[in-house]
């Protein structure tokens, strides 16, 4: 009777809740599992959320047959209705906002946008960590309330941390830069802030480092990356190419990485278990899933040929650690794969456990989302004006003042009122948020925020960024010679870099530069130049041309680009971006074929080597140049200047023995505990007549030998110093972390000798000595 009773309240309630949620268009996501109103799943263990997340995984996965579990291992995952288990997309993107590229996020109804910051590459200027979680943070509140909305999922397959090895390379746009410290502290940080700090094991979204390892070529030269085989050192993968992505595991705890397409060294990344299963899991010990770029595993061998059957392939990669994989490989071979023995279900468990792991972490068998943390999100908190404010600041923080000849910037609009804004990127909206973006709330172009300060002329000059022609650049001409001021607006978009598509020079496209050139000398004001790219431009024309005043370097900037370009432009914001990469000049790339993935250089083929760490040649602009409108002068106020590494007394004695070693001992070997932390006082001043901000950035550099490092970043600081003040910064430098070099055979070593510091432009010296452990 009583249950009787009970039975009729809770149709009644079930009815209730099902009224109620159609009631409410905003929150249309019905409950991935677990759904309270579903009698059949309440007596499911792995629905109990008092029960531990590992207990529960077990359970559900005792639940599956083969054939679900076979068809759970691929992105359009399948509902499994009989346990209550809806479908589910697991890709999703938010590179730098949250994207529509992946088929689990769309845009329209309630969410017709979202907020679209700069490409990364452009934020990676800012060198501002804080600025980097905060971006994270803002964009998972908004992916959580359209996760809410039914629009988007919770598994996004960004940041891209690959390391920017080559100026042409299309998706250098979506890193953080040419340098590994760099990388690995915003792939740590982009990562905490989409993740979110909750409580323990829970995940806010979970984030995805891609693409491991050794990916960056697109298409080159008749090479792409279905077919690349990257040859890459030990030595490489230890100091350079592996960086960002250990970080994202240790640092940024991430939820997933993904597996590349080029193979390394003769093997596809998604089939190599010494990359996954040794390398990701075991030493890194990665909390979360692996994933194939999509259809790598196809890839592989359909392009690749790399095992002789499809089911070999879909077993190579389950084998070497693969949970996922994006595309329809492993639904349609895994079936064959276990029959033939090549596998075994339980391989299959393995990899289903990771996944539902993350699943579970997010809250995903929790029952009612709205009931959850992050429940209450929804439209309103989606291109908030806070949201809106963050992508502007982001803007002004990321612009980088490559030259300012005669101090002609900032211009003053109360003695320039009319000014001409002109090229092709003059006028953009969309290329300013550059690939792996979504649909912006807004967006201010560069002639919008210009036209906020003065009167504007605007001519584009070339119909396009690929300037074929130049029958406008007469009507060009005519405007720079009746206005005060002249702002060029030129540069790249993705239809000369992008996923595949890698550049073939460095010079700007077509016409560009006859433009720039035949303007300049029409103009009657002072000429800005402004880049808009996201790699390196070659623009020594421009940097040697009289009348060219000021050359900035604005990325993609985003959605407010155009406000920050002229605050920054009118002195509104005083601009303290640093180049993330070096910028070559083009003749750089004839000795250096994309596809040579090597760092140091090599006197025997003349090849040069790459990035500031071992480029000794000339460049356009170095790595990590920036100008501002004030002056920063430097002291040390407190700098140790020795150092001793303990090492144990037998490690010692082999270590006496060893020419080789002796210079270096291994980081394994010595006692790296938090006495080998320096700490240096730098105190920042600012001379000029502005307030700025400054970034401080501390590279190492190790004992002269056979070291081939030229210096490496080890830490930056940013700080805000109000005109005539001074600002003490503090900065650590740890020996094993940081005054440490990697051997040729990928062994972590410190030398001894005398290291030296370059702290902004002060030089000081540290000698590092090597002692016998004091036990006690
Ligand atoms: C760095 O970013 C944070 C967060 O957005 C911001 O509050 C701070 O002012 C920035 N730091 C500097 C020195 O500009
Ligand atoms: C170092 O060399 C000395 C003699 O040259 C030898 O007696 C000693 O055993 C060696 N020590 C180690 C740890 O190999």
């Amino acid at each position: 009777m009583a249950s009787q009773h009970h039975t009729k309240l809770l149709a009644i309630a079930l009815v209730l809740c099902v009224a109620l949620s159609f009631a409410r268009p905003t929150q249309g996501r019905v409950p991935f599992a677990c759904d309270p109103r579903n009698g059949l799943t309440r007596g499911f263990k792995f629905c109990n959320t008092n029960v531990p997340i590992h207990v529960r995984v077990q359970d559900l996965i005792a639940r599956l047959t083969l054939p679900e579990k076979i068809r759970l291992v691929v992105n359009n995952a399948i509902a499994v209705p009989r346990l209550g288990i809806q479908g589910y997309e697991w890709w999703s993107e938010a590179l730098h906002g949250v994207s529509n590229v992946g088929p689990g996020t769309k845009f329209g109804g309630a969410f017709p946008g979202a907020t679209m910051f700069p490409q990364v590459i452009t934020t990676a200027a800012s060198f501002n960590q804080s600025l980097w979680r905060q971006i994270g943070r803002v964009v998972s509140d908004e992916a959580r309330a359209m996760y809410n909305g039914g629009q988007a999922g919770l598994t996004y397959w960004s940041p891209n941390v690959n390391i920017f090895r080559d100026p042409r390379w299309g998706r250098g746009q979506e890193t953080p830069g040419e340098d590994p410290t760099l990388a690995a502290k915003y792939a740590a940080s982009y990562v905490q802030g989409l993740q979110g700090d909750g409580a323990g094991n829970r995940l806010k979204v979970a984030a995805c480092c891609k693409h491991y390892t050794a990916y960056d070529l697109d298409n080159w030269n008749g090479v792409d990356r279905f077919h690349f085989n990257a040859k890459v050192s030990k030595q490489d993968l230890e100091d350079t190419y592996d960086v960002p992505f250990k970080a994202c595991v240790l640092e940024g705890q991430v939820a997933s990485v993904m597996c590349s397409y080029n193979q390394v060294n003769g093997k596809p990344t998604c089939a190599d278990p010494d990359l996954l299963r040794n390398t990701i899991r075991g030493q890194w010990g990665l909390n979360g899933y692996i994933v194939s770029d999509c259809d790598s595993v196809g890839v592989f061998y359909d392009n690749q040929h790399y095992t002789r059957t499809p089911e070999e392939a879909a077993a190579e990669a389950i084998k070497a650690g693969l949970d996922l994989d994006c595309g329809p490989f492993l639904a349609i071979h895994t079936d064959a794969a276990i029959r033939k023995g090549l596998i075994s279900e339980n391989d299959l468990n393995l990899a289903l456990a990771n996944l539902i792991t993350v699943q579970m972490r997010l809250g995903m068998f929790d029952g009612e989302p709205s009931a959850q943390p992050y429940g209450n999100l929804g439209p309103r908190d989606v291109c908030t004006p806070a949201h809106q404010q963050l992508a502007l600041q982001a803007a002004r923080e990321s612009i980088v003042l490559l030259q300012n000849k005669r101090n002609s910037l900032p211009l003053s609009p109360a003695r320039i009122r009319t000014v001409g804004v002109i090229g092709p990127n003059s006028d953009a909206t969309v290329t300013m948020i550059g690939n792996y973006a979504g649909v912006a709330c807004g967006y201010t172009s560069p002639l919008q925020g210009i036209a906020r300060y003065v009167k504007t002329s605007h001519q584009v000059g070339c119909r396009n960024v690929a300037c074929r022609g130049n029958e406008l650049f007469g009507a060009a001409e005519t405007v720079a010679k009746q206005v005060d001021a002249t702002v060029l607006v030129m540069g790249l978009d993705q239809s000369i870099e992008a996923e595949t598509r890698d550049r073939l020079g460095l010079l700007l496209p077509g016409l560009q530069q006859e433009l720039v050139a035949r303007v300049a000398r029409a103009a009657r004001g002072p000429v800005i130049l402004v880049i808009m790219s996201g790699g390196p431009v070659d623009v020594t024309f421009a940097v040697n041309d009289p009348k060219i005043s000021a050359i900035l370097w604005v990325g993609y900037p985003g959605q407010a680009g155009g406000t920050a370009i002229a605050d920054v432009i009118f002195g509104q914001t005083n601009p303290g971006g640093r180049l993330p990469m070096t910028w070559y000049p083009e003749k750089y790339l004839t000795k250096v074929p994309m596809t040579i993935m090597d760092m140091r250089p090599n006197s025997a083929t003349g090849y040069p080597g790459r990035t500031y760490r071992f480029y000794k040649g000339p460049v356009v602009f170095p790595f990590g140049h920036g100008l501002s409108y004030s002056r920063f002068s430097q002291s040390l106020a407190i700098a140790p200047k020795e150092v001793s590494v303990s090492v144990p007394l037998a490690t010692l004695q082999a270590l006496t023995n060893s020419t080789l070693s002796s210079e270096a001992v291994r980081v394994s070997h010595a006692n790296c505990d938090d006495t080998l932390e320096m700490e240096f006082h730098v105190d920042v001043k600012n001379e000029g007549s502005m307030d700025g901000t400054h970034t401080l950035l501390v590279f190492s550099k190790p004992p002269p030998g056979k070291w081939s490092q030229i210096k490496q970043l080890v830490n930056f600081q940013k700080t805000h110093v109000p005109a005539g003040s001074k600002q003490r910064l503090k900065v650590g430098v740890h020996v094993c972390k940081h005054l440490s070099v990697v051997d040729q055979f990928g062994i972590r070593r410190i030398p001894s000798g005398e290291h030296e510091l370059h702290i902004g432009d002060l030089k000081h010296s540290i000698s590092v000595q090597t002692v016998q452990q004091i036990k006690n």
